[in-house]
């Protein structure tokens, strides 16, 4: 055996906690390609949580960011907007590589689909992260929120976590994305535009991805069942956007009984659920 044998690889667990174990901001922009191999011993690691390295500042409320046409004439407030983007996306890679480490038993080919996301949301943090830096602000400059570890890190399994993450907000993303691209390019930033249209153009797969594994995990596409996997306690009421644009939905093979349910979801018909 010669030396470098004997030196183990990097395994897709380890790849994913470096990730999330991160000392620096820096790190968080790029991520490697995921490693072949995987832990001989599967370790379930449902507890690990984010490091968040300064200057990101993680409060339970963050001041509301104003996307009105008016507001985003100013640089400021897009860039602010574009920021609060930007940890939207640090958090979907942080979650999709959590769900590596939590679910190690789930199905190589699931998980194996979990890095390639990933992998795309670090990307869009850069992205977006770029835009916010063209526009003279900094990574930081705004406070965050960790809203979607929040509610996902409590997901019980990888059905409920599908069902929740790919088929409700990033489904609902296809819902914002038109329309905040819209309302950048009235402010006349062409390139926020652009990046947010390029975003909500490779969301379709993750979507696509939500369904076609809720569908093997549970056996049906059924509404109801969707609905009974929402991690609690959220309704479909966070997961669409002032309008919901179908044709983005249907181009990512999003269940038509699923958008339907949302569509016709009533809050106040449905009482006995917490709104957020
Ligand atoms: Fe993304
Ligand atoms: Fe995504």
């Amino acid at each position: 055996m010669s030396r470098q044998d004997e030196i183990p690889d990097k395994t897709l667990e380890q790849w994913a906690l470096d990730y999330l174990s991160a000392s620096t901001l820096a790190a968080r922009r790029v991520i490697d390609p995921a490693p072949e191999a995987v832990e001989r011993e599967p370790v379930a690691r449902p507890e690990v949580r984010p490091t968040r390295p300064a200057p990101l500042r993680v409060v339970d409320r963050a001041e509301r960011v104003a996307s009105h046409p008016e507001a985003l004439r100013s640089k400021e407030k897009r860039a602010a907007l574009l920021h609060s983007f930007a940890h939207h996306e640090l958090q979907a890679a942080e979650l999709f590589l959590w769900a590596i480490v939590a679910w190690p038993e789930a199905p190589q080919p699931f998980r194996r689909g979990l890095a390639k996301i990933a992998t795309d949301e670090v990307r869009h943090l850069d992205m977006y992260l770029s835009r916010v830096e063209a526009l003279g602000f900094a990574w930081g400059d705004w406070e965050v929120r960790d809203w979607f570890w929040q509610r996902l890190a409590s997901a019980k399994s990888p059905a409920h976590f599908v069902a929740t993450m790919g088929l409700g907000f990033e489904g609902a993303n296809l819902d914002h994305g038109a329309r905040f691209a819209a309302l950048l390019e009235q402010a006349g930033d062409r390139e926020s535009a652009d990046a947010v249209r390029v975003v909500s153009d490779e969301e379709r797969s993750h979507v696509a991805f939500a369904a076609r594994w809720f569908e093997r995990f549970t056996g049906t596409l059924d509404a109801a069942v969707w609905r009974a996997h929402l991690v609690e306690p959220l309704s479909p009421l966070v997961m669409r956007g002032p309008t919901m644009d179908r044709a983005s939905r249907e181009r990512a093979s999003m269940p038509r009984e699923i958008v339907d349910a949302i569509e016709a979801y009533d809050p106040k018909a449905d009482a006995t659920r917490a709104k957020r």
